[in-house]
């Protein structure tokens, strides 16, 4: 904590000093050197998971709600990654695809009443408060924007992918530079808002 206090103090005299002579005075991505859509570095690494899960299928081809999935998402800071009995509860039922090597698999985890071990793909430093409610309200239930676009802004497009991919820097500057724009309050108004600036509202 000390430690960060200090680089706190160090960034701030930075940012202080030199933050409006540029153009992008938070960007810190990684140094992949490979650059996301919107300009920002690092993409982040193909995670290798215990099954290949089709987001394409599922989410894409059948549109199933990420949300119905990722059922935290609109509730809490987490959005969470279902349980395998959330899986069973359809391919239980599926017969055209009980063959498959991966579904053996998915059944193999519920024999043995073992959860699958998915790997995270985003993960913030811990210092960094982030939560997926206060977005999801905003982008989703009063702008009333379709799920895939909202969760789009900060994931790319899953909904195209296999198993997900990071595309997005997640880097300060990246945030800062959202909660800087004008966002409308809700879809049956013209006002408009920021997201918060301030260090505490996104450090701990
Ligand atoms: C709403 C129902 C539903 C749920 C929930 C569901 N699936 Fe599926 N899944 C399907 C259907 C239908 C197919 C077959 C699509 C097709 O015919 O190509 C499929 C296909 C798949 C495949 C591809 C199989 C292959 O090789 O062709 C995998 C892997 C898979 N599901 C894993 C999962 C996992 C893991 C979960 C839980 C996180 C899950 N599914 C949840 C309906 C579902
Ligand atoms: C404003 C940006 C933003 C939006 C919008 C957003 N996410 Fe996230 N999501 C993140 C960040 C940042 C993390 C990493 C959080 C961490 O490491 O603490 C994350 C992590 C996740 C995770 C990993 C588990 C977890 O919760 O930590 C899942 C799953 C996820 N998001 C799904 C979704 C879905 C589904 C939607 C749309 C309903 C969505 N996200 C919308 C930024 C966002
Ligand atoms: C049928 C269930 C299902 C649906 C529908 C679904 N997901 Fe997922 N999602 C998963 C599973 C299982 C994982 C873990 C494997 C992986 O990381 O790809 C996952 C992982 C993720 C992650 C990475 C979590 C991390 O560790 O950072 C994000 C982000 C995500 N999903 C977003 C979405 C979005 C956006 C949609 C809608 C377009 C969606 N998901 C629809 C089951 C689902
Ligand atoms: C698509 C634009 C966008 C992106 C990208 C975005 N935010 Fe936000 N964020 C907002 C808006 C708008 C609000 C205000 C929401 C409200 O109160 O209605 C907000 C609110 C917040 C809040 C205050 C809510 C609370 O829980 O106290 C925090 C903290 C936050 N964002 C952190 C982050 C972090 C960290 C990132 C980057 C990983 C990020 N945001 C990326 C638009 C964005
Ligand atoms: C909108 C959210 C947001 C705001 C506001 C914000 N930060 Fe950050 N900050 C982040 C995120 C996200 C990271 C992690 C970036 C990464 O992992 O690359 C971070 C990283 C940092 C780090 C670590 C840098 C490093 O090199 O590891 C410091 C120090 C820091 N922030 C200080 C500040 C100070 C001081 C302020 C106020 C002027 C501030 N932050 C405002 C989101 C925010």
């Amino acid at each position: 904590m000390k430690i960060l206090m200090k680089n706190c103090l160090i960034w701030l005299s930075i940012w202080i000093f030199c933050g409006a002579a540029m153009a992008e005075p938070f960007v810190q991505g990684g140094a992949i050197g490979s650059q996301t859509e919107d300009g920002f570095n690092a993409l982040g690494p193909v995670v290798e998971q215990p099954i290949e899960f089709p987001h394409n299928t599922h989410a894409g081809q059948m549109g199933i709600n990420c949300m119905y999935c990722h059922t935290y998402a609109r509730r809490s800071a987490v959005s969470g990654i279902p349980r395998l009995d959330k899986c069973m509860g359809c391919h239980n039922l599926i017969e055209s695809v009980k063959d498959k090597p991966r579904i053996k698999k998915l059944f193999e985890y519920w024999a043995k009443k073992e959860p699958i071990p998915w790997k995270k793909v985003h993960d913030l430093p811990d210092f960094v408060r982030f939560n997926h409610e206060r977005h999801i309200q905003r982008f989703y239930f009063k702008e009333d924007r379709p799920v895939r676009e909202v969760c789009g802004y900060c994931h790319g497009d899953i909904a195209s992918m296999t198993t997900a991919r990071r595309v997005k820097a997640l880097s300060m500057g990246w945030c800062v530079s959202c909660h800087q724009k004008e966002h409308l309050e809700s879809v049956s108004t013209t006002k408009t808002g920021n997201g918060p600036n301030d260090c505490w509202q996104c450090h701990k």
